[in-house]
């Protein structure tokens, strides 16, 4: 039996990983802030699943959160085999327009809890010669998109440069890169999403299912839909003056809400 530690398992994409990982037959650690949340969801994962489910109340955006899953995830005498750094969250608005405590706070989520738990698991990881770590990142992180963009480019960065660092040591770890998803980010961030053409959509299960697929490949950087494959290609061509006019246009906002 194999054990999956999620950051933000109770929402969105993080909430798809648990489902899956729990299909498959994995015990699992659920981390989020809202306790009742993740009773809930461990409850309904057990009862379906017949998994362990451990829940951890942690806020990523302060040191007491990340130093109790960071100890979780160095716990020797029950190891954490895959971890799912997940948790995350938009700032609408431009730049100047977003409080600066809270860019701080999407800095502290995004990267350094990403950095320190990615540490804590890997050093145990690597000890016992396997394992594995998905960082959530966005294909936001190849254009100029402010706070949010710059923090996601670190978690790709980051983490396809850890992966060469550790080959060879049996732990893989793996940038995912979705494009826009149906959860609960854009309303949580009063972002408005009419002005999203549907086809930009992914879905959360199909995301999940391929990112995993890529993990099992063995890639360090997954971008899972032929659509965004296709629209990353185009982007890596366009000249980044012409990028960043677009994203700032949109202002981070996407729609009147
Ligand atoms: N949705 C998209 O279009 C999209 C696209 C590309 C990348 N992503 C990335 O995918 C990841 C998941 O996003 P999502 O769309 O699934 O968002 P979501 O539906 O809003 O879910 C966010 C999850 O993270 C948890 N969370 C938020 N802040 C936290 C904190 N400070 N400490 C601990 N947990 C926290 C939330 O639970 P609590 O509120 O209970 O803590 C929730 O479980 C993020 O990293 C996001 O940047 C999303």
């Amino acid at each position: 039996m194999t054990t999956a530690l999620i950051t933000g398992s109770t929402a969105g994409i993080g909430a798809a990983f648990a489902r899956r990982l729990a299909a498959d037959g994995h015990d699992l650690v659920l981390v989020a802030r809202d306790t009742r949340r993740l009773r809930e969801q461990a409850t309904e994962l057990h009862d379906r699943h017949g998994i362990e489910v451990e829940v951890l109340t942690a806020d990523l955006s302060e040191d007491k959160g990340i130093e109790t899953v960071a100890d979780r995830l160095g716990d020797r005498r029950n190891p954490v085999d895959l971890l799912v750094n997940n948790a995350g969250f938009g700032n609408k608005g431009r730049y100047l327009e977003v409080p600066m405590a809270d860019e701080l706070r999407m800095l502290k989520v995004h990267c350094e809890a990403v950095l320190r738990l990615t540490s804590a698991a890997t050093e145990a990881m690597r000890e016992r010669g396997r394992g594995g770590v998905v960082n959530v990142a966005s294909v936001a992180a190849f254009v100029p998109r402010g706070t949010y963009g710059a923090s996601k480019a670190w978690v790709v960065q980051f983490t396809q440069g850890a992966a060469k660092d550790l080959a060879g040591s049996g732990v893989r770890l793996m940038a995912l890169c979705p494009g826009f998803v149906r959860t609960e980010f854009h309303q949580r961030a009063g972002m408005g999403t009419d002005n999203i053409p549907g086809w930009m959509w992914l879905d959360a299960d199909k995301l999940v299912a391929a990112a995993l697929s890529d993990l099992a490949r063995g890639k360090s950087l997954s971008i899972p839909d032929p659509r965004y494959k296709a629209l990353m290609g185009l982007v890596k061509v366009t000249p980044r003056g012409l990028l960043g006019g677009v994203t700032s246009r949109t202002g981070r906002k996407y729609g009147p809400q």
